[in-house]
């Protein structure tokens, strides 16, 4: 019988479901020891606030990593024991042997809620104790949680977290995570099919370093060209030791046919233009425009338009109103959606308005709102 392993995927509160969702639309992708495209399921087990319980054998489970854009991390679950007292940890920790699995230096992440032992300072002392291959600076994490006496320590298979992609390193100065571009690109086109994206062009009328258009454009590929900690462990399955990639079907495709890009300001469009040369030779267009005066180009596609607009204390409320009136009558997406802080939600002639969703971005609570062109 084949090992089935517990992982979890670590992802933004709020979009587990989408989580799950791109976890069955990558299945057809996963290989097994074959190399051929692999006959077990990943088994959704559990769906938990800000994150995902997981099963699959070891070999699917680790290529998750790789194939997934919406999780922040993935986490193998590794050893399980209840413990309510600090002996009982002494003696479990002397019975372990995390040298078997990685053998540099590894730093701890300490979780604990609803147990007897709760301080995680002491908890932290007392692995101190006992493994000596401890230290605050260190690529690999394992992560120790104790909950309702129940202590879990899983191996972060990451090392930087997972919206650190092998393409588009350039910044600008308010970039949204990738992962939750990536989040927000599906609720834009959910009921679109392939074929019809593949016709369409993807606008963002105030791109900064353009993260929705990087993450349109690399919808397919995997990220294989960054290290992962995973990868520096011991015995790891002889399948992970060749570009096993090479073998996968999965097409370097992007989702759109046509791709948009505008900011007003021209360091950013620069940025944006230093991101660009990956994805050559794309059909994409990034110009310096203010969305206000914009002479959007002449195309025969319909649009789908994403932006998270300007937000904070140097813009007032209604600014954010007018840049996106602005966005809608100058380019007349089929769909557009937004992101900006909670509040009222604006309507503007010719488009029904929902509100898709709301979460906390960087501690700011903001709202997802989804424009649809009448007619
Ligand atoms: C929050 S940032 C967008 C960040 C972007 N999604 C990214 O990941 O890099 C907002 C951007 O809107 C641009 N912007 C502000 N007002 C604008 C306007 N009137 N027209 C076009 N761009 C504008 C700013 O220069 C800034 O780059």
């Amino acid at each position: 019988m084949l090992k089935l392993e517990d992982f979890f995927l670590i992802c933004p509160v709020g979009f587990e479901s989408s989580v799950q969702e791109e976890i069955r639309k990558t299945q057809p992708w996963i290989l097994g020891a074959d190399s051929r495209p692999s006959p077990h399921l990943i088994e959704i087990v559990q769906e938990r606030k800000g994150g995902l319980e997981v099963r699959a054998p070891k070999l699917e489970g680790f290529q998750l990593v790789h194939h997934l854009k919406s999780p922040v991390r993935i986490l193998w679950r590794w050893k399980s024991k209840k413990i309510s007292h600090v002996t009982e940890l002494k003696n479990w920790l002397r019975s372990l042997r995390p040298q078997e699995i990685y053998e540099g230096p590894l730093k701890l992440q300490i979780h604990s809620r609803q147990s007897r032992l709760q301080n995680e300072k002491m908890i932290e002392r007392v692995f101190h104790e006992d493994w000596k291959n401890l230290k605050e600076e260190s690529a690999q994490t394992l992560y120790v949680d104790l909950y309702q006496d129940q202590m879990t320590l899983s191996w972060d298979l990451c090392g930087e977290p997972l919206y650190k992609r092998s393409w588009a390193p350039y910044k600008g100065q308010a970039p949204l995570r990738e992962n939750l571009a990536h989040l927000l690109l599906q609720d834009l086109t959910e009921g679109f099919t392939g074929p019809e994206l593949s016709q369409m062009s993807l606008v963002d009328p105030m791109m900064g370093s353009g993260t929705f258009l990087w993450e349109a454009l690399s919808w397919n590929w995997l990220n294989t060209e960054r290290a992962f900690s995973y990868q520096s462990w011991k015995g790891l399955p002889s399948f992970f030791k060749i570009e096993w990639w090479k073998n996968s079907l999965r097409p370097r495709q992007s989702l759109f046919k046509h791709y948009e890009g505008y900011d007003q300001d021209p360091h950013m469009v620069e940025i944006a233009q230093k991101n660009a040369t990956l994805f050559e030779p794309a059909e994409l267009h990034l110009e310096v425009q203010d969305v206000r005066q914009a002479q959007p180009l002449k195309t025969n596609s319909e649009r789908l338009l994403i932006s998270n607009p300007p937000y904070g204390e140097r813009i007032a409320g209604d600014s954010v109103e007018n840049l996106i009136r602005s966005s809608l009558e100058a380019f007349k997406p089929l769909r557009a959606l937004f992101v900006w802080p909670e509040g009222k939600i604006p309507s503007f002639l010719g488009y029904r308005s929902d509100l898709k969703r709301k979460f906390l971005h960087g501690g700011i609570p903001v709202q997802v709102i989804v424009f649809s062109r009448n007619s």
